[in-house]
């Protein structure tokens, strides 16, 4: 049985934004064609999150992300989507400007890769600039809780809305709704703030590392195969060990080099004797 997406005519924002509170919203990143091709049959909405900075790119957080990066990996990701909705990611400093600055890096994304929405990080005070968006044919995805471009801002990526903190974050995720966007990804918040957020607005929620309730969730594609064998946050379920299995044929790999032992029979090619000289 496939659980996820039916075979079906491209998502939508507005398909999207009509399952709130219906059947729950998968979505993950990718990067790359083959991963977008892997994801595309299972999801409903596929991220170009600028967390490929740092699972592709060696980069310590998603701060040195560039529009220039995100085109080329939006490109590549385009290319291997049949149906799932592409959302790219804003990186840090095209947006946070203002309103025009950022409808123009928008329109980049969507003119350059042909997603179908772009995702911002931020609460209320991004607002003005994802109505300003909205009302010009660029559909968009908030992004509150813990948002990885304030990493300096908060100290690390610490939980968000805990306490007395939780008002805000619910008067962000509602300052969002209003000013427009079709759905809003909640990251790492008690699952008690999350589960209020879902209940309270009425765009879909998508969760990582925040509640079950939401109306759909969200992972790093690389965290949930298990690619990074010590990265293990604990809102990341590992639905596979990719990265062990990979280390394993490496070092067999190298094994069978240094002990002469590949290329075997099998993996070379066959000539008449003669017509190598000295063979
Ligand atoms: O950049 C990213 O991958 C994200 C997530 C929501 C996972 O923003």
């Amino acid at each position: 049985m496939t659980y996820g997406k039916a075979p079906a005519p491209p998502v939508t924002p507005p398909a999207l934004m009509a399952r709130k509170g219906g059947a729950p919203i998968v979505c993950l990143t990718a990067y790359t064609t083959p991963i977008a091709q892997l994801v595309d049959r299972h999801c409903d909405l596929v991220l170009v999150g600028d967390s490929v900075g740092m699972v592709l790119h060696g980069l310590p957080d998603t701060l040195g992300v560039t529009l220039d990066m995100m085109i080329m990996h939006g490109k590549a990701v385009r290319r291997g989507l049949k149906s799932a909705l592409m959302v790219v990611d804003m990186p840090f400093g095209t947006y946070e400007e203002s309103p025009e600055q950022a409808f123009r890096n928008a329109a980049t994304l969507m003119r350059e890769t042909g997603c179908g929405a772009v995702k911002l990080e931020g609460g209320a005070q991004m607002a003005p600039t994802i109505r300003f968006l909205t009302q010009r044919a660029i559909p968009v995805v908030a992004h509150i809780g813990l948002t990885p471009q304030s990493v300096h801002t908060f100290g690390g990526y610490k939980v968000q809305g805990r306490g007395a903190e939780s008002q805000a974050v619910l008067r962000d995720a509602q300052a969002v709704a209003e000013a427009g966007a079709f759905a809003v990804v909640i990251e790492k918040v008690p699952d008690i703030l999350a589960r209020r957020i879902t209940a309270d607005i009425d765009i879909p929620t998508i969760g990582i590392g925040a509640s079950v309730a939401c109306d759909g969730q969200i992972l790093v594609v690389d965290d949930m195969l298990g690619m990074f064998a010590d990265f293990k946050p604990k809102f990341v379920k590992r639905y596979a060990e990719l990265g062990t299995e990979a280390d394993k044929a490496v070092a067999a790999y190298a094994e069978e080099v240094c002990a002469r032992r590949f290329p075997a029979a099998e993996h070379v090619f066959g000539d008449t004797p003669t017509s190598v000289k000295g063979a």
